[in-house]
C-alpha cells in the first residue's frame, strides 16, 4: 500500500507534532500532509505555522487521503469517524491516537458504510513526539495487516521509537508511556528541588536532574542491559549511592511508580465507559 497522502484529523498538540515530524523526515517527499481542525481560526493558524493545507472539512480530507490519522479528543472521535465513513473506501488505513478508543469501537462506528472493511490501527504516542523523541505503540484492528502496521511504524517512526502490542495491553501502554512523561517531569522537578536543598542554583539543579535522567535512559536503551545491572555499576560498596538508594526504598519509590501506572491504566479503561 502506498502511503502518499496523509490526512490528520485534529491538528492540536499531537496532530501538529506528527505533521512536523513527517515534514522533517528524510522521507518527507514520500508524504503529502493535510490537516483539519474544528474551528476555521485554528485551521488558519495551523496552516500558517506548518505551511500545509488545513481546513475544517473532515469528509473531504478523508476522501483524498490514503492514510487518515484521527487526532481529536476521545469524546470527539465518534462523530468525526461517523462523518467520514461515507468517504472511506476499503483500501484506506485509519490510525487513531485517541486514548482509550478501541479498534472495535471505530469498526462499529463504520459498520454499515462502504468503510466497514477499512483497516484500523490504534496508536498511543506521547508528548516527546514534539521533539522527535516520542514512544508510539500500535495494535492492529480486524482488517489491519503487517503491511498496514509497517506504514504506521514508518509514519510514527519520524517522531520517535515504535512498538506493537496486543490491543488488550493498550490501556497499560497508556498508563506507562502515554502518561509517563508527566511522572518523569515530577521526578525531575523533585531531583531539582533536592539540588536546591543541597545548595545548587535552580537552573544548574534542573540541568543536572534532566541530563542525568536522559543519560541513564540512553544507557538502558543503547546497552540493552537490565536496569538493575546498570544500577549496580553506580553503587560502590559502602559508598554514597547505596545510602541514596536506601532512602528511596524507605520512601517506597518503586511501588509508588507501579501504583501510578496501575491507576492510570484503570482510568484509561474507565474512560471508555465515559465514567468521570
Ligand atoms: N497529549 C498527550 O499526551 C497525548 C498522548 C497520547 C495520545 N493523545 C491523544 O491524542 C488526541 C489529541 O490530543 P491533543 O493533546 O493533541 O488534543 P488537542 O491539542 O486538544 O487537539 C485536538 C484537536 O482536535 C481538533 N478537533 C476537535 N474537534 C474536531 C472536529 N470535529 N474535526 C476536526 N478537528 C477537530 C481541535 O481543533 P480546534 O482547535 O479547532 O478545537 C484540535 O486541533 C487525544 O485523543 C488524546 O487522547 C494525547
Amino acid at each position: 500500500m502506498k502511503i502518499g497522502r496523509i490526512g490528520i484529523l485534529g491538528m492540536g498538540k499531537m496532530g501538529e507534532a506528527l505533521a512536523k515530524g513527517l515534514q522533517s523526515s528524510t522521507d518527507s517527499k514520500l508524504f503529502a500532509i493535510k490537516g483539519t481542525t474544528r474551528s476555521k481560526e485554528s485551521a488558519a493558524e495551523a496552516a500558517k505555522r506548518l505551511g500545509i493545507e488545513c481546513h475544517t472539512d473532515n469528509a473531504k480530507l478523508a476522501a483524498e487521503s490514503e492514510v487518515i490519522i484521527l487526532c481529536v479528543k476521545p469524546h470527539q472521535a465518534e462523530s468525526v469517524v461517523r462523518s467520514i465513513a461515507p468517504r472511506l473506501s476499503p483500501s484506506k488505513l485509519v490510525i487513531s491516537i485517541c486514548a482509550s478508543v478501541t479498534c472495535e469501537q471505530i469498526a462499529a462506528w463504520l459498520a454499515g458504510s462502504s468503510a466497514a472493511s477499512v483497516a484500523i490501527i490504534r496508536a498511543m504516542p506521547n508528548t516527546p513526539c514534539l521533539i522527535g523523541e516520542g514512544m508510539t505503540v500500535f495494535s492492529g484492528g480486524a482488517n489491519a495487516s503487517n503491511a498496514h502496521l509497517e506504514i504506521a511504524e514508518k509514519i510514527f517512526g519520524t517522531v520517535g521509537r515504535t512498538a506493537t502490542v496486543e490491543e488488550s495491553l493498550m490501556d497499560g501502554v497508556t498508563g506507562l508511556s502515554g502518561c509517563g512523561p508527566a511522572y518523569i517531569y515530577l521526578i525531575i522537578e523533585a531531583l531539582s528541588e533536592a539540588g536546591v536543598k543541597v545548595g545548587l542554583p535552580r537552573k544548574t539543579a534542573t540541568l543536572l536532574a534532566a541530563q542525568t535522567l536522559m543519560g541513564s535512559a540512553k544507557m538502558v536503551l543503547e546497552r540493552g542491559e537490565h536496569p538493575a545491572a546498570l544500577k549496580d555499576e553506580v553503587t560502590t560498596p559502602a559508598g554514597c549511592t547505596i545510602d541514596g538508594l536506601m532512602a528511596l526504598e524507605e520512601g517506597k519509590l518503586r511501588v509508588t511508580l507501579i501504583k501510578a501506572v496501575l491507576a492510570a491504566t484503570k482510568r484509561s479503561k474507565s474512560l471508555r465507559d465515559n465514567k468521570i
